[in-house]
């Protein structure tokens, strides 16, 4: 046995002495028994490709690509201008638009910014919620809205539910959440709940509460909540 315990010293003396340890400082190259993916086939910075023919490795944009948080508005200024990229912004003030907040507290309600815009404010904006409510919230808090999205099956989380009775009463405390209350929440998360002000514009965080209402309404007059999952 002693001999044993010596040997397998030895070895990992050997097999430490020969490739180090991961993080250990040398000029040469590193041996890599298990290499995950460190060294692969890639054009760096500005580096010229042979794959294409005008032979640039860093490629365009392609046409049409708009940066986050910018829309092209639908009607251009003029019919002569060609329509410039709009900013519609992640934040830029303290106004209820912008917080969800009027003074210390959660407004209710759409802002004016949305509800006096026609362009804006109309079928389209509802559906928009439902798109990215889809995107970014089904996930668990459901498609219909009931809490019981894709994660509710691993037990790993308990996702707020809005269809819980009294959703529609300000009174009930537990299940009401007031328009402003959401957008805070979407923008810098709650508990267990991570914002997600960085990658959804404010306009499209409001489309959103809009839209939680409509389902909401719509469970309500329907009579029972959506067995939608
Ligand atoms: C990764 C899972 C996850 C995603 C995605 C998610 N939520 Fe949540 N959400 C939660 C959890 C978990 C809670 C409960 C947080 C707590 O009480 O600790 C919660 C709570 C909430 C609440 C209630 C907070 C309160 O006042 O008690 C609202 C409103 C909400 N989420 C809205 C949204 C909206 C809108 C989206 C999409 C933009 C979204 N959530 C995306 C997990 C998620």
């Amino acid at each position: 046995m002693k001999y044993f315990f010596l040997s397998y010293l030895f070895v990992i003396a050997i097999v430490v002495s020969a490739f180090g340890f991961r993080g250990s400082k040398s000029e040469l190259s590193p041996l890599e028994i298990i290499p995950d993916m460190d060294q692969q086939a890639k054009v760096k910075y500005q580096a010229s490709s042979e794959f294409f023919a005008d032979g640039r490795g860093a490629r365009l944009p392609v046409k049409g690509t708009l940066p986050m948080g910018f829309e092209v508005p639908a009607q251009p200024a003029s019919a002569t201008e060609i329509a410039k990229p709009a900013r519609v912004a992640f934040t830029s003030g303290l106004g209820y638009y912008d917080t969800g907040k009027v003074g210390d507290f959660y407004g209710d309600g759409l802002p004016v910014e949305i509800t006096n815009d026609k362009t804006v404010f109309n079928a389209e904006f509802i559906k928009r919620g439902e798109q990215r409510y889809n995107i970014n919230c089904a996930i668990c808090h459901g498609t219909s809205g009931n809490g019981k999205g894709v994660t509710s099956k691993y037990g790993i989380l308990t996702a707020f539910n809005f269809q819980q009775a009294g959703n529609l009463d300000p009174a009930n405390a537990a299940a009401y959440r007031a328009d402003g209350a959401i957008f805070d929440v979407i923008t810098h998360g709650k508990g267990l709940m991570g914002g997600y002000g960085g990658n959804i514009t404010l306009r499209d965080r409001w489309a959103i509460v809009a839209y939680i209402r409509s389902l909401q309404i719509a469970a309500k007059e329907s009579g029972a909540t959506l067995p939608l999952q």
